[in-house]
């Protein structure tokens, strides 16, 4: 074994690992004053725990104009190293994933750090093999298998960028993901298991590469055995890729500020846009919120049910835990199958000790009532979490008393793909809990509270537009191939901050509660749409002449998608119509991106200047339509009126 594996195990030993875990309020007040008076001290220390090829020659340049933010200039380094080669020597024999299949009586598989370090090089040789080289971009578009984890940790060891993309999105979104960041390689799957549901996988990609000409080889993992056909030349099966592949890679040498990842998000206008992440300042960041937010022990066994198509499977299931040592639990199937309490026995048949799961979730499972829970003891857990939209009080009580018995403390993050990493969230037992209050930031994340000119809002008790002020380690290094885009997305809107696109509220105890986005973008069951992408889609339709999409409040789902539809009605019924709107949309995007409601209008309201009201839009489709204000300078006041009549309930 290489000398750093012992200077690391050193560090084990003395348990400077660990370190770096904030355990008490005034802990927590001591670290953040540090991290904003001596950030590049404070950042620069946690690096110190990782292994570096070369050591970096300034923790931080940066400029919000460029935007150009460089963490750990200069340092070279492999994240895979961080996460397998250094955890060898104490941690090798330990679980690094659990794999809990979609049906309950199926095996359980278990990978330790050993078996995931030979998976992942033996998977990093056959990429090679197959032509992939360092800077090369490959998809991973796969089901929720330990695979998905080995393909994006091998792509990293060899110094490949993944782009994974969710397995519920259509042959076109595929499409679209594979074209912008020309991808040389697809991974993926025959098929894939969503409770009751068995879907085609590789198919869809099939599809997807009959548009586009960068893709040269396509890896098959086989998990539903489904038919598929496959390319002569082009497509060939995991297994026959690893046969014979050696059991060891080195590890590819890495400037900090090299690429590690892409995922595609969406903005509030045109296309989703790839989010660029860095090597050298995600490891940090992933590492440290990860274990100070959920306070990680040695031993526990810790639980996302995110999928690995989000930020937050890559950030806190596979890459955030791995490089603590942590065991992390991947579940293939969903909540309600085979039945309703599937949560709850996972929990108890794994013995979970943080648990970290969407709003949307539990406000599905509150629905069943109390019943389904009553089998389980969930005494495991210590910890439980939340992510990816706002929680309401209710769904928030619910989780507290009945999932986490009222002795867990509950972690409300609120964090972005572009974030990396979490930034507002209770240090888990340290913070004092507030409902539905993400509350207050990380060390290393200084958020403000603007008005709408930029002018900072001090003091407590007030509301605005949530920033940033200063770069941390996660953060957003640009928009994939259109660097412009990225500045005038994040860095123009208010200058010299970063702009989430969220309101906020700071309160009068100085703790800070998400309202949510303050753009066109919708936030459905924790999954972010464009209103402009939803457009686009419906617009395929050739019955279309024109739509507006908006958000609306959704018992289940947060906010629910409201499209209002201008459609040449010749020789279709409105029914059949507005299905097929919504199926257009399903094949575009996918059945994710499909409009609750669909509702045909005579005419959307414009102003003179031609731009849609969509603040009288929203009104109407939250059941608001007593309060729309003044609709007498509109170009065309006359369909205000049709719209309410034929507003869907
Ligand atoms: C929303 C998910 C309130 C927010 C990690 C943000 C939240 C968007 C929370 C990012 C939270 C996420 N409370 N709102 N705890 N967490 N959001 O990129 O509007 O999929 O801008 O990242 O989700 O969604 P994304």
């Amino acid at each position: 074994m290489k000398a750093y594996l012992t200077l690391n195990y050193q560090k084990h030993k003395n348990s400077k690992h660990m370190s770096h875990k904030i355990q008490t309020l005034s802990g927590y007040i001591h670290e953040y004053q540090k991290s904003v008076l001596q950030p590049e001290e404070f950042w620069g220390r946690v690096a110190e725990s990782f292994h570096w090829k070369k050591p970096w020659s300034k923790v931080l340049k940066w400029d919000f104009d460029g935007p150009d933010v460089n963490w750990f200039v200069d340092g070279k380094m492999n994240i895979t190293e961080n996460i397998l080669d250094r955890h060898l020597f104490i941690m090798g024999d330990r679980p690094a994933i659990i794999w809990e299949p979609n049906e309950p009586g199926d095996e359980v598989v278990t990978l330790t750090y050993r078996e995931l370090y030979h998976q992942v090089c033996q998977f990093a040789n056959a990429l090679k093999a197959q032509g992939v080289q360092k800077g090369d971009r490959v998809i991973i578009y796969m089901p929720m298998v330990p695979e998905a984890a080995v393909a994006m940790l091998a792509c990293a060891r060899i110094g490949a960028v993944h782009s994974v993309v969710f397995a519920g999105f259509s042959s076109t979104a595929v499409a679209d993901r594979i074209n912008d960041c020309e991808a040389k390689m697809v991974l993926t799957s025959d098929g894939n298991y969503r409770g009751a549901k068995s879907i085609g996988v590789k198919s869809v990609v099939d599809e997807a590469l009959e548009k586009s000409t960068s893709v040269e080889k396509v890896i098959v993992f086989k998990r539903t055995g489904t038919e598929v056909t496959m390319k002569e030349g082009r497509d060939i099966w995991w297994d026959d890729a690893i046969k014979g592949q050696p059991l060891d890679c080195p590890a590819e040498e890495m400037d900090a500020e090299d690429m590690l990842f892409i995922l595609y998000t969406s903005g509030s206008t045109g296309k989703p846009k790839g989010v660029v992440h860095t090597c050298g300042g995600y490891m940090v960041y992933t590492y440290y919120s990860f274990v100070n937010v959920f306070q990680y022990n040695v031993g526990d066994v810790y639980w996302c049910t995110a999928d690995v198509g989000w930020i937050t499977g890559h950030s806190y299931i596979v890459y955030g835990p791995l490089l603590a040592g942590a065991t992390t639990l991947m579940f293939e199937g969903v909540p309600t199958y085979p039945h309703v309490g599937r949560f709850w026995e996972v929990i108890d048949k794994h013995k979970v000790n943080q648990f970290y799961t969407a709003p949307t979730a539990i406000r599905a499972l509150q629905a069943y009532g109390l019943e389904p829970l009553e089998p389980y003891k969930m005494d495991t857990l210590k910890v439980i979490g939340s992510v990816g939209e706002p929680i309401n009080e209710e769904a928030w009580h619910w989780y507290h008393d009945h999932v986490g018995k009222g002795n867990c403390p509950l972690v409300d993050t609120w964090w972005q793909t572009e974030t990396g990493g979490i930034m507002i969230a209770p240090i888990a037992g340290v913070t004092p809990n507030k409902p539905a209050h993400a509350s207050l930031p990380l060390p290393g994340v200084q958020p403000i509270i603007v008005d709408t000119e930029g002018k900072e809002l001090h003091g407590n008790n007030v509301e605005g537009n949530l920033c940033i002020k200063f770069p941390w380690p996660g953060m957003i290094r640009t928009t994939y191939g259109d660097h412009d885009r990225c500045k005038q997305t994040y860095f123009s809107t208010y200058k010299g901050l970063y702009f989430t696109g969220d309101g906020a509220k700071r309160d009068h105890d100085g703790y800070l509660r998400i309202l949510g986005r303050v753009d066109d973008v919708i936030n459905v069951s924790g999954h972010r749409m464009g209103t402009a992408e939803v457009e686009n889609a419906i617009n395929e339709h050739p019955k279309v002449i024109e739509s507006a999409v908006v958000g609306y409040p959704h018992d289940v789902k947060g906010q629910g998608i409201y499209a209002y539809v201008i459609c040449d009605m010749e020789g279709r019924s409105e029914e059949s119509l507005k299905n097929e709107i919504r199926e257009t949309v399903s094949k575009i995007i996918g059945p994710i991106a499909k409009p609750d409601k669909v509702q045909i209008v005579p005419g959307l309201p414009k102003t003179r200047s031609g731009k849609i009201m969509r603040r009288i839009l929203r009104k109407v489709a939250s059941g608001e339509a007593d309060q729309l204000g003044d609709t007498s300078t509109l170009l065309n006041p006359e369909v205000v009126e049709a719209i309410v009549k034929g507003a869907s309930k």
